[in-house]
């Protein structure tokens, strides 16, 4: 499949047509940003890292029975996808406090949850993307109230699964962040975006060393080393 026009820039991915009107190719970038995008960077090989993270969750996700957009990999930086449109909500399920959570309720980071909290934030630039909830998601026809029962439960069952997965390597599942898509035509709902240490909290289960993008968030150092490492802990 070879790329046709280009469609769409984010901030760490480009879109592009193809000859199928019903599949995309991503291509993903080595640049990286936070806080909302006031601060910028490079991570070397970040593209290639999320790329092969995400398709192998994905393909994992798919043999659970998780919907997802993936097709094909093309390449280290590049794959097929369905063609959807996205629907404006992230999903942040939590295991583990930490980053925003435990920010607004005035916890430390690292206390282990009872149970999964799942969040809403509404994607929006201008808005820089608040937290909203179910009445909010109703209020502004974000999603219809099946989707959202229906992207809550994929959530959870993508955090049941990517949790053991992730524990057998050695890693905590901290928190994540999901996007979902709306399939043309069909308008089936499907697991959209990405899942990479840039979507992802991932601590080393011993040392609880963050393997992830809090590394270039926080300035911790060893940032390139970190990717390395989930790619060697998941593919290696
Ligand atoms: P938060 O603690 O900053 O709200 O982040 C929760 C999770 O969501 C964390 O795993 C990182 C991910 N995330 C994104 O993927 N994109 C974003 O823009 C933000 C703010 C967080």
């Amino acid at each position: 499949m070879d790329k046709g026009k280009f469609l769409y820039e984010g901030k760490a991915k480009r879109v592009y047509r193809t000859a199928d009107p019903n599949q995309y190719i991503v291509s993903y970038k080595d640049d990286a940003t936070a806080f909302d995008g006031q601060k910028k960077g490079t991570i070397t090989d970040k593209g290639v890292v999320n790329n092969l993270v995400s398709a192998h969750f994905f393909k994992l996700l798919e043999q659970e029975g998780v919907p997802t957009h993936f097709v094909e990999l093309l390449n280290d930086r590049e794959m097929t996808v369905r063609a959807v449109r996205i629907v404006p909500i992230e999903l942040v399920v939590r295991n583990v406090t930490a980053g925003s959570l435990a920010k607004r309720l005035g916890l430390d980071e690292g206390i282990e949850l009872d149970e999964p909290v799942v969040e809403y934030y509404y994607k929006s630039d201008e808005l820089h993307d608040p937290l909203i909830n179910c009445s909010h998601i109703r209020l502004l026809k974000l999603a219809e109230p099946e989707q959202l029962t229906t992207m809550r439960e994929m959530a959870l069952k993508v955090n049941d699964f990517l949790k053991k997965y992730l524990d057998a390597r050695n890693i905590i599942l901290i928190d994540f962040k999901l996007e979902f898509g709306v399939t043309e035509g069909e308008g089936r709902l499907i697991l959209a975006d990405e899942i990479s240490p840039d979507t992802c909290r991932f601590w080393d289960k011993q040392t609880r060393e963050k393997l992830d993008k809090d590394r270039f968030r926080r300035d911790l150092g060893g940032v390139e080393e970190a990717y390395q490492e989930i790619l060697r802990r998941l593919l290696g």
